[in-house]
Order: C-alpha cells, then structure tokens, then sequence
C-alpha cells in the first residue's frame, strides 16, 4: 500500500457526490478520489449482509489505491456496516487507517436547529428500519422528538435523473405526507440519504416555507474539517495537490455524464470491476 493518498469519498452511486461538493468548497487542497458503487446501488432495499459486504469491498478498494482515511458518504452503508468495519475488520486491514460515517456529525448537531423539537428523517429502507437516527439523536438531545419515514422510490429517482421530471412529484408528496402525517410539529427535516439533495426544489414545493431542510454535505464538510485539525497523524498522510479522481463500479460513461451536470465540468471515470 501507499504511503501518502488522497481522501477517499464512497456512496451507493452518485448521491455522495453532494457530500463531496461540500467538502471540496470547505477543504479544496486535498486530492479526493470517489468512489461510486453504481452497479449495486441502490444499497437502502439490501440486507445488512450485502450492504456490509459491499461497503467494505469498496472501502478496500480505496485503501489500496492509497486512501488512509475514507468518507462513508452514505448514510445506508454508514448506519449499517460502519461499526462493523471499524471494529471487526478495520484493525485486521491496517490499524492505521480510518474511516467516518456521516450520521454522527448530523445527529451531534441536527437539536440545534429545531424550535418546535419535533424533527423529520427522511432516509432508505435501510437506515430507518436500523433506527439509527432515533437512538443517535436522542443520546445527544434528549428533549426532542424524532420522526421518521423510509423513501425507497427516491434514490431509483435520482440514479435515474428524474429528479427534476414531472413524474417525480408524486412520491415525493406522497413521503412527505406520510412523515407529517405523523406530527404536525416539524420544524426541521433531515434529508438522511446524500441522493436527497437531488430532490430539494421538489420537496421544497410539498412542505411549509417555514421548515429547515438541513444541508448534510456541509455539516460533514466542517466535521471533516475539524477531524483533520485535531488527527494531525492522519492529516499529514492526505496528499494536497488539488487531485480529484473519480471510480465506479459501473459503466464508466453513465457515471461521467451524471457527475458532470452535477459539478458543471467535465468528468472522467475509471471502473472498478467488482
Ligand atoms: N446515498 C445513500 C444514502 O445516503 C444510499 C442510497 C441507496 O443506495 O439506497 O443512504
């Protein structure tokens, strides 16, 4: 293995690449290589095994091609297989080595946004069944309330690029409706999928003007960014020459013309053959 590399960012496909747009504004002189696992995705409707076998495929991946620290940029693989790679595997591939999911820093600071203390999660099957959010919440805020609804039609909206289209209105309402439905109180929702984004002009047309919609990638971006301050041991292995490289695990092309209207600029993607 390498010695110095870059950062690497993985999600399910292109969903993490809103969490790395973030990073990139926030900490620009790294090299960041991604990861899309786009021939499996999505990840949110996959058992624990598949998702945790996946994950850390791709996370081994990374470390081979020279990343020492990896961003979970998926709140599936990071509610499902996160702890397990940390503790059962992570000290067998190099003890040295790290990787961070993105619910702790949502969870750590999503109590400070809300008035009503009434707050809204919208994730995959996955993270919702794992009730993740809930207990992570409730730990760092005990006095709110969480709510929380499974949008399994959305990331297949996405991956496909009907986000914007017409026929997308109907299961986004049709989400929203179910969350509310549960507590009129919400004042502050969690899109708890880095796909979601994609979706925010529609959801934004469903909901109250009054209601924050929290931006994940900036929150992780600042995480990240007070993680490298204080693990100088980790920090000093990211390589800085504003490298960005790109990998998926399905057609390259597909990949490339998704993540260029998403960065307005042109990608090239290498294919990981899984
Ligand atoms: N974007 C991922 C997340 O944050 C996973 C979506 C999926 O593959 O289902 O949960």
């Amino acid at each position: 293995m390498k010695k110095y590399g870059p950062i690497g960012i993985f999600d399910s496909g292109v969903g993490g690449l809103t969490i790395m747009k973030e990073v990139l504004k926030a900490l620009p002189e790294y090299d960041y290589m991604y990861l899309g696992d786009n021939a499996r995705a999505p990840y949110g409707t996959r058992s624990f095994d598949s998702i945790l076998k996946y994950t850390l495929e791709c996370c081994n991946y990374l470390f081979e091609k020279g990343c020492r620290l990896i961003i979970l940029a998926c709140n599936t693989a990071s509610a499902k297989a996160l702890r397990t790679i940390q503790q059962n595997h992570l000290p067998k591939i190099d003890p040295n080595r790290r990787i961070l999911g993105i619910l702790r820093p949502t969870t750590e600071t999503v109590g400070l946004y809300t008035q009503s203390r009434h707050i809204g999660i919208l994730g995959t099957p996955a993270t919702i069944s794992s009730d993740s959010y809930i207990i992570e919440i409730n730990r760092f805020f005990p006095d709110t309330e969480v709510f929380q609804q499974a949008c399994p039609m959305w990331v297949p909206l996405v991956e496909n690029m009907e986000y914007d289209n017409p026929g997308a209105d109907y299961f986004v309402e049709k989400y929203l409706a179910q969350l509310f439905l549960q507590s009129d109180q919400i004042d502050t929702l969690v899109l708890a999928c880095t796909h979601y984004p994609f979706l925010y002009n529609k959801i934004r047309q469903f909901i109250p003007s009054g209601i924050t919609i929290l931006n994940q990638g900036t929150i992780v971006a600042s995480a990240l960014k007070n993680y490298l301050i204080r693990h100088p041991e980790i920090e000093q292995y990211c390589n800085k020459n504003h490298q960005r490289s790109f990998y998926t695990t399905d057609a390259s092309l597909d990949f490339e013309r998704k993540a260029s209207i998403f960065f307005e600029a042109a990608i090239k993607a290498d294919v990981f053959k899984i």
